[in-house]
């Protein structure tokens, strides 16, 4: 990607269908021998990944623009080989899909992950107490189960895709589970409103713990993917490294406060007029002394590199700790060779920020830190190319197209 810096972005968009919330609801859609019609699902490369798994499996799956259609009538119990599982970590999720329709799943082991080691001990063990036996036999993890029965599990640690995990095997089994300290993000909460659409039982009985009361079977559905609420950082982190004004057309504003906060912090201003989100980053000027990432509704760790790369333009200190994942400074490295000053040690960033960047040749390692970069090269200085960008196509539709809309310079290169 070729970006040409310096101008504040200005104009109004419409933000992507969210990612996170239609990669379990594409998942889902094994459980139901039948149909499942997800409108304003985004186009992207992880989507793919996971509907040519479902492929692979029996479904029948096609587009009509943004809305993808699944029929899962003639789904069988195949294996998952390492070819698919590999390339996307949340096929993980899988599994509790294929154990609750056949009572039986096989898929490869996920593998490591750029962003630190990702364990997958929730997912098996939130299996196993509704009944799942699991074994490893070759690099694939195999689950089987007479039937799936209602039970109870604490998940030790707050994960988004073990509690998914644990809700679509929960959903066709025998009685009741209570599945306590899940996750609350709202790709959790979607899922949920998804399945009971569908005539799943599953509901919230404090903001931690889920009761689903198991159903025999659940129906067709049409769903209405919720706006990406990363994607809306994202572009807001845009204006706000570019001093311009963006305008979000769709976003859900609860889901994006503690992002918003922060961004009132260093200065930004905005405003809800007639359902959009103007705001004026103009005034953006402040450091941040701490900025932590937390589970929902805290910051999120998926925005933090785009933060970063904000604050690397506003002059002072400042101070982020990464939370949630080992690792997730990815970014920094790109940013240092563009002229800024940031110091790393384990989980905390330190960022002194204010100098100017230069464009550079930079290299995407990740999808969420190959977007900071992009979004440096927007305010740097002269031509910046950001190799590798596949990685920031797995998550964002149509990157380039969207910040050119808003006036930033900036095009694909096809490599042709
Ligand atoms: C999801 C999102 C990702 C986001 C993350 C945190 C998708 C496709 N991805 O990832 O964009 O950054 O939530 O909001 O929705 N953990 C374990 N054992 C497990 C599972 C997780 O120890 O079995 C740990 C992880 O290492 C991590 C923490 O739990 O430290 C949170 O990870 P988790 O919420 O599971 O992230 P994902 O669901 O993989």
């Amino acid at each position: 990607m070729r970006i040409w810096g310096g101008r504040p972005l200005e104009g109004s968009l419409r933000v992507q269908g969210s990612k996170n919330a239609a990669l379990p609801m594409i998942a889902a859609s094994i459980l139901h021998n039948g149909k499942t019609v997800l409108h304003n699902c985004p186009r992207i490369r992880d989507v793919d990944c996971m509907t040519e798994i479902l492929k692979m499996l029996g479904a029948k799956a096609w587009w009509e623009e943004n809305t993808l259609f699944l029929d899962c009538s003639k789904v069988f119990c195949g294996r998952i080989h390492k070819a698919y599982a590999q390339k996307m970590r949340s096929s993980i999720v899988l599994l509790g899909a294929l154990l609750g329709r056949f009572h039986k799943a096989a898929i490869a082991h996920p593998g490591g992950c750029v962003i630190g080691p990702r364990p997958i001990d929730l997912h098996l063990e939130v299996l196993q107490s509704l009944g799942a036996e699991i074994s490893e036999e070759d690099g694939m993890i195999c689950a089987q189960c007479r039937e799936l029965k209602g039970g109870a599990y604490r998940y030790r640690i707050k994960s988004v895709g073990a509690s998914q995990q644990g809700i679509l095997a929960a959903v066709l089994a025998k009685g009741t589970t209570h599945l306590l300290h899940c996750s609350s993000e709202p790709e959790v909460q979607w899922l949920i409103r998804f399945l009971n659409s569908r005539g799943a039982d599953i509901s919230w009985e404090n903001q931690e713990d889920i009761c689903i009361h198991g159903v025999e079977q659940l129906e067709d559905v049409e769903f209405e993917i919720p706006p990406d609420r990363i994607a809306a950082g994202t572009y807001l982190c845009a204006g706000a490294i570019t001093r311009g004004q963006v305008t979000l057309e769709n976003v859900i504003l609860e889901e994006i406060e503690a992002f918003l906060d922060v961004y009132q912090k260093i200065g930004g201003q905005y405003e809800v007029n007639s359902g959009k989100l103007l705001t004026d980053s103009r005034r953006v000027e402040y450091a941040i002394p701490y900025l932590e990432t937390e589970v929902y509704p805290g910051f999120p760790t998926d925005l933090q590199s785009p933060m970063m790369a904000v604050l690397a333009t506003v002059p002072g200190l400042s101070h982020i700790r990464e939370n949630i994942f080992e690792d997730r400074f990815k970014a920094a490295k790109g940013l240092r060779e563009m002229g800024a000053s940031i110091y790393i040690e384990g989980r905390d960033a330190w960022i002194e920020g204010g100098r100017p960047l230069q464009g550079a040749r930079l290299q995407a390692c990740e999808l969420r830190g190959g977007a900071a970069l992009v979004l440096a090269g927007l305010a740097a200085q002269g031509e910046t190319i950001v190799e590798n960008c596949e990685y920031i196509e797995r998550g964002y539709e149509h990157i380039c197209k969207d910040l050119s809309a808003l006036g930033g310079i900036l095009e694909r290169d096809t490599g042709r």
